[in-house]
């Protein structure tokens, strides 16, 4: 309980918060936490979670894959541009009584430090990224060598899944994706459809969305 828990305010700029009507039910919906359960047995065989892991949410949401971790780790940093889920997300630590943590509402450019974290994982968030070699970029910058990202997203599809909404990145390809991170100085140790989603889309129609884990590790 002795440990450090800060909270930053960074990213200040007026931008409209696509979470804001979402956030208060986030953690109410049942297939989202099957999946979020199916990542997080995903992540902890990886054998990446211990006592001296310095782990990093993006896109953390409210929480759901980071705070699972908290005790398990020596420090977790969350990181989310929504500030009505980061209003979630800070309820729930208060409530908990959580030391160990640092929020920050912003994005990857806006956590501090570099070279600090041993494991980042991301569930869901990046296809909401326009950069993705960017991100990629970031990712590395904050991570020790062998240090791991850890990614739950879409197959690439035909945005239907989110649809009417708009978001940057339709799922990805795996051969784009495994030579972005390559590019970047990581190796990618592995990719499997490890869940799928289904879901009514906007027509009515039922469909299955799989999802992918990566793993790579920093060069
Ligand atoms: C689909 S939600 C997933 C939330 C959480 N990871 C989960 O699985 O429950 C995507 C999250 O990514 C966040 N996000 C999108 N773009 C971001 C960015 N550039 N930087 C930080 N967070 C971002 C959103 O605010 C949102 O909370």
């Amino acid at each position: 309980m002795g440990q450090r828990c800060s909270i930053f305010f960074i990213h200040k700029q007026i931008m409209t918060d696509n979470f804001a009507a979402k956030a208060a039910d986030w953690d109410n919906n049942n297939p989202r936490m099957i999946m979020i359960q199916k990542f997080i047995s995903e992540i902890e065989s990886r054998g990446t979670i211990n006592n001296e892991t310095h782990l990093l949410d993006f896109g953390c949401g409210t929480g759901l894959v980071g705070l699972h971790f908290v005790d398990k780790v020596a420090e977790l940093t969350l990181v989310d541009n929504s500030p009505a889920m980061i209003e979630v997300l800070r309820q729930k630590i208060a409530e908990n009584g959580y030391t160990n943590t640092q929020v920050v509402e912003g994005t990857i450019e806006d956590s501090l430090k570099s070279e600090s974290e041993t494991l980042i994982v991301a569930s869901m968030s990046v296809h909401h990224v326009d950069d993705i070699p960017h991100l990629i970029n970031h990712f590395h910058k904050r991570l020790v060598k062998n240090g791991k990202v850890i990614i739950s997203d879409l197959y690439k599809e035909d945005g239907s899944f989110h649809f009417p909404d708009v978001v940057p990145q339709n799922g990805f390809d795996m051969d784009i994706l495994q030579s972005q991170f390559q590019a970047a100085d990581f190796t990618v140790e592995h990719i499997s459809n490890y869940h799928t989603m289904n879901r009514e889309i906007s027509t009515g129609e039922k469909r299955s969305f799989p999802l992918f884990v990566l793993v790579a590790r920093k060069n």
